[in-house]
Order: C-alpha cells, then sequence, then structure tokens
C-alpha cells in the first residue's frame, strides 16, 4: 500500500489540457502525469497514490478539499487556473483544512507580463510552495516537494 495519498487538483478551463491554448499550456494531457512521476521520483513514486480531480466551479473544489481532509489525504497539487489569482474562498479553505499544499501552475505566470494579475495569487500565501512553467511536469515535480515535506516533517 503507498504511504502517501496525494491529490491532484484542477480548476477552471483546466479539463482539456492538451487541446487548450497548447502554445501556452503544453500539448500533454493529465494521463502524461504517472509516467513523468515515475522519472522523476524513481522507486519513491510507489509510496505516493495519486488522486484526481478536476472541476470548473468554484464550490466543488472547495468541497473537494473538505472532503480530502475528513479522508485524511496527505497532501495537495493544485492547479486553481484563474481562480489562483481571484478566489479569497479557495485561500480561506486552504486557511483552515490543514493539507500542505503546492500552488501549481503549467505557465510561467510571471513570464506572462502584459497580464499583470497572473502574477497575483490569494492562494500562494496558504500554500507550502509554488511550482510553475513546467507545463505538465510542474505536477509531477509538485507531487514529488510535497513527498519530500511529508518524508522529513511528517
Ligand atoms: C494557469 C495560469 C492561470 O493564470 C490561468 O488562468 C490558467 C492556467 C497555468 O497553469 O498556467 O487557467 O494556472
Amino acid at each position: 500500500m503507498a504511504k502517501y495519498r496525494i491529490l491532484v487538483m484542477n480548476g477552471p478551463n483546466l479539463g482539456h489540457l492538451g487541446k487548450r491554448q497548447p502554445e501556452i499550456y503544453g500539448a500533454q494531457g493529465m494521463e502524461a502525469v504517472p509516467g513523468l512521476l515515475d522519472q522523476v521520483m524513481g522507486r519513491d513514486a510507489g509510496d505516493v497514490e495519486l488522486e484526481f480531480f478536476q472541476s470548473n466551479s468554484e464550490g466543488s473544489l472547495i468541497d473537494r478539499l473538505e472532503q480530502a481532509r475528513a479522508e485524511g489525504v496527505h497532501g495537495v497539487a493544485f492547479n486553481a487556473g484563474a481562480y489562483t489569482h481571484t478566489s479569497l474562498a479557495i485561500a480561506d479553505c486552504l486557511a483552515w483544512i490543514g493539507i500542505p499544499c503546492v500552488e501549481v501552475h503549467l505557465s510561467n505566470v510571471w513570464a506572462r507580463k502584459s497580464q499583470p494579475l497572473r502574477q497575483q495569487s490569494l492562494m500562494g500565501e496558504r500554500c507550502i510552495g509554488v511550482i510553475a512553467g513546467f507545463g505538465i511536469l510542474s505536477y509531477a515535480l509538485a507531487v514529488q516537494a510535497l513527498y519530500m515535506r511529508l518524508e522529513t516533517e511528517g
């Protein structure tokens, strides 16, 4: 049995990765994540059980985070999409559920200078860190970071 359950979450407009603006978000879909995790983590990947969830709705994302708390999920890798920049409700949820969360982005949001709102994150303060700019690999790197944190801090 895997040691850690990690929830990989996507917010709005992230349900069609590979098809949505591939020049910005890449040509790979979420199905590539487990293989990338194997490449990044090697044998340690066996210690991690991934669960995937995507919703376009803010309330459903919050419901899933609350459920994760009730289920004893160990970590969350969360690309909240545009809600990253706007949702105080998601930030409030992350503030109390007590699950370490890594903020994830496919694109390097800081390089998108013509859209300064993308450089603002309401949830970042409630996360243990941010991984951005590596396409689908960002999710695998976030899971690895969570794993290493869990291994050292429990
Ligand atoms: C994104 C960046 C956000 O600004 C945008 O709204 C997204 C995707 C990313 O993964 O690069 O939907 O989170």
